[in-house]
């Protein structure tokens, strides 16, 4: 299974197919394997990319107190470096979306186009700040298991297929903790990077969950209408993991985003 040095770390990477490349990165408190069907569906496409970011899943346990948004998209232009890929189509879900922007921030010219999906630029406000602490607290008290139930409970549309639950129980439950504590800290301190949201100038896609509850789809709409020429699709039936609960639509969406950025080339 591969392995890259980044940054100090192992970080652990599935891949599939060839071709032009595309990194996936996973959201909160998830790993590479959210990404499972994309790595099956998109392999005609695309060589397909999806790490486990720094303390995630089969990637090097990590002391780092606060995972910030920037330190983890300083590894995607490492890992990048490390694999020989000068620039690819950036997909990132929730958390990962976070990494992505603060990828576009850093180092725009890696990114070929852009795919956000059930995600925000703004920051955490004063309660969600709280928020964080709380769930912190409940971590530590409770144990993965009840973060599990929570995220079962609250992440996913309102009739979940049983395999969703089961892979999304499989994440959380195999997330440290330490992973846990300090990646809701870097979440709960992220900067508001709404103000960049018009100087992204790659192809972009925005996907929303039309059952999401933490990013309903007014939001993720407010997020597309801030990005010159972004196409937005909102997923019928699926919650926040629309990667996951509805990857035929997701695929679909990324296919028609790989496919429109040639005739933005043509031009
Ligand atoms: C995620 O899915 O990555 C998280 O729910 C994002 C967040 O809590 O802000």
């Amino acid at each position: 299974m591969p392995y890259a040095r980044v940054n100090g770390n192992m970080l652990f990477y599935r891949e599939s197919g060839e071709g032009p490349a595309a990194i996936f990165l996973h959201g909160f408190p998830l790993d590479h394997s959210l990404w499972l069907d994309q790595l099956k569906g998109l392999a005609h496409v695309r060589h397909c990319i999806a790490p486990d970011l720094r303390g995630f899943g089969r990637s090097d346990p990590t002391v780092d107190p606060v995972l910030t948004m920037e330190m983890l998209a300083d590894d995607v232009v490492g890992l990048m470096a490390a694999l020989g890929i000068d620039h690819g189509d950036v997909v990132g879900l929730s958390m990962g979306g976070y990494v992505a922007l603060a990828l576009w921030e850093l180092r725009p010219e890696v990114v070929r186009s852009l795919a956000l999906l059930d995600t925000r630029a703004g920051a955490d406000g004063p309660e969600a700040r709280s928020g964080r602490d709380a769930m912190i607290d409940r971590i530590l008290d409770g144990g993965r298991r009840a973060l599990a139930d929570e995220m079962v409970g609250g992440l996913l549309g309102r009739s979940p297929s049983r395999r969703a639950q089961a892979r999304l129980r499989s994440m959380v439950e195999g997330t440290r903790y330490e992973t846990l504590v300090a990646s809701l800290e870097g979440m709960r301190d992220r900067k508001d990077r709404s103000a960049l949201l018009p100087t992204i100038s790659v192809p972009t896609l925005v996907v929303g969950g039309e059952e999401d509850a933490l990013i309903p789809p007014d939001r993720v709409r407010e997020l597309a209408a801030a990005i010159p020429g972004a196409r937005i699709t909102i997923v019928p039936g699926a919650g926040h993991l629309t990667a996951l609960e509805a990857p035929d639509a997701v695929n679909q969406a990324l296919i028609e985003l790989f496919e429109g950025r040639k005739v933005v080339w043509w031009r």
